[in-house]
């Protein structure tokens, strides 16, 4: 067996891995490669496969550190071993591997897939049930949940024109936003929203933009996207509403704005991940918990 770097051209031999391994999730190699080298802070010092001794990839893991502001913290992004080569010892070497180099940087915390803004899943799904014996082996800690919705694209049209003209006569206009407004959008989301900086920047590489936002007297108030992780795979999100504008029915129609434009796109469901505020989100486009993710964390020493 054989522990080499992770370079691009090993796409379509991990990405089938990974279909082979992750059975709840989709892999298409589009997908692995905005996992991996679209992902800015990709770094092959932290991504490695092996390959058998007839050469084979069997495994795969790929480590990322995200700068947080005030601290650096790094996740194990993507992981799996072959089902034919388990409980070898293979995923506790490429862990260490990815470990020793975080702790070799300074990293103090490392966490589980939710490397957001560039994320695969938001944890481990349980399902997945020897990858949550492994972690817990690996001596990380569990620290939560959360879970990604599913909406029925079919069940409606999303229109929402009578809404939005209710709206114009408190002088609260909704929009796709335009390629001009870039800079105007980045400051509204630095002030209110700063983590969700890369995927709203994310949205406006989109033609047209994927991103809606609603204005009151011409300024930004409220704003969603989707098409800016996972990309091509119908994923929804973020979406935020300053507080004082909460409760008017700006949410509901930025929502369905979206989800229209993902039903033209030809999408039959939405995936709405990483939530929140489930009930919103029933009550606008009644979706339902599809996934359930357990979040982990473990301080290096
Ligand atoms: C999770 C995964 C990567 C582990 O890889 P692996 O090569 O089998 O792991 P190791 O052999 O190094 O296991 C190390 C330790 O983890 C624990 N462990 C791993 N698999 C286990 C299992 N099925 N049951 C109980 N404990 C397990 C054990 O303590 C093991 O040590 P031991 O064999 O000495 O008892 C592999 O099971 C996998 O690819 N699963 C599917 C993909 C996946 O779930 N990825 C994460 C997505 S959320």
């Amino acid at each position: 067996m054989n522990t080499i770097q992770f370079i691009e051209d090993h796409i379509p031999a991990v990405a089938k891995l990974c279909r082979q391994a992750l059975e709840k999730d989709i892999m298409p190699d589009f997908l692995l490669t905005e996992k991996t080298v679209l992902d800015p802070d990709f770094d092959s010092k932290l991504t490695y496969i092996v390959k058998s001794d007839q050469g084979d990839v069997i495994a795969f893991i790929m480590g990322v550190v995200r700068d947080r502001g005030n601290e650096k913290i790094g996740y194990i992004k993507l992981f799996c071993v072959h089902e034919n080569f388990r409980r070898n010892g293979i995923g506790r070497k490429l862990y260490n591997l990815i470990e020793s180099e975080f702790k070799g940087r300074g990293i103090k915390k490392v966490r589980l897939f939710e490397s957001w803004p560039n994320y695969y899943q938001p944890g481990i799904d349980p399902f997945y049930t020897e990858a949550v014996c492994f972690f817990e082996r690996m001596k990380f800690v569990r620290n939560g949940d959360t879970s990604n919705l599913t909406a029925d694209l079919s069940a409606s049209d999303f229109d929402t024109s009578a809404e939005e003209k209710e709206l114009q006569k408190q002088q609260i206009e909704i929009n796709r936003a335009s390629h001009n407004e870039f800079e105007n959008t980045m400051a509204y989301i630095d002030k209110f929203f700063p983590a969700w900086r890369g995927e709203v920047s994310a949205a406006f590489k989109n033609s047209p933009v994927s991103l809606h936002i609603a204005k009151l007297d011409g300024e930004i108030r409220a704003f969603s996207a989707h098409e800016v992780n996972n990309i091509g795979t119908g994923w929804f999100g973020p979406m935020g509403t300053d507080p004082v504008f909460r409760g008017k029915g700006v949410g509901g129609i930025l929502l369905k704005r979206c989800l229209k434009d993902m039903k033209e796109a030809g999408f039959a469901k939405a995936i709405i991940p990483w939530v929140g505020p489930i009930p919103f989100y029933m009550h606008y486009c009644n979706s339902k918990v599809s996934r359930v993710f357990w979040k982990y964390e473990k301080i290096l020493e």
